[in-house]
């Protein structure tokens, strides 16, 4: 018999780290903008490999828009996550427009691709 946990869903993805490389914030802020939260440009932007950790951010949302899915929810866009760090690193998930769900997110980039994992929870 097919058993599934109804208040849990996970999400993946993978991307080329390419697509983000070159992006500078000014320029490109409109394109920025469509998918990152200022929090999220001051992050990735602080770093010289930025495009690993756009790329990495932007899996993240890609994987929570997947776990969201899993619970019907279709209604939630790259604005909408935001997608930050710890002091020490760790990142986590805010997405105020579903204050029920929890998120844990794990992100690696290697040197050509980034990817995330999100699992998220309903209460
Ligand atoms: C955090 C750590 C595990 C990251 O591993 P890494 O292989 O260098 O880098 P990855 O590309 O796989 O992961 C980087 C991502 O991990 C996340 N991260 C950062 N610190 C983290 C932590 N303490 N715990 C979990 N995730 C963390 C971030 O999301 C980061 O990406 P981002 O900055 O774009 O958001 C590692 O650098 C580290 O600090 N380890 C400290 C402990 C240690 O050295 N142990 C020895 C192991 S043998």
């Amino acid at each position: 018999m097919f058993m599934e946990f109804e208040n849990i869903s996970i999400g993946v993805d993978i991307e080329e780290i390419s697509r983000f490389e070159g992006k500078e914030r000014g320029k490109d802020a409109n394109f920025l903008a469509r998918i990152f939260t200022e929090k999220e440009l001051d992050y990735c932007y602080k770093n010289k490999n930025y495009a690993s950790h756009l790329c990495g951010k932007y899996c993240a949302k890609e994987a929570a828009v997947k776990a969201l899915t899993n619970f019907n929810i279709n209604n939630v866009y790259y604005g909408d996550i935001e997608i930050l760090n710890k002091d020490n690193g760790i990142p986590f998930v805010n997405l105020p427009k579903y204050p029920d769900i929890k998120f844990k997110v794990s992100v690696s980039h290697s040197k050509l691709y980034a990817t995330a994992t999100v699992l998220a929870l309903k209460d």
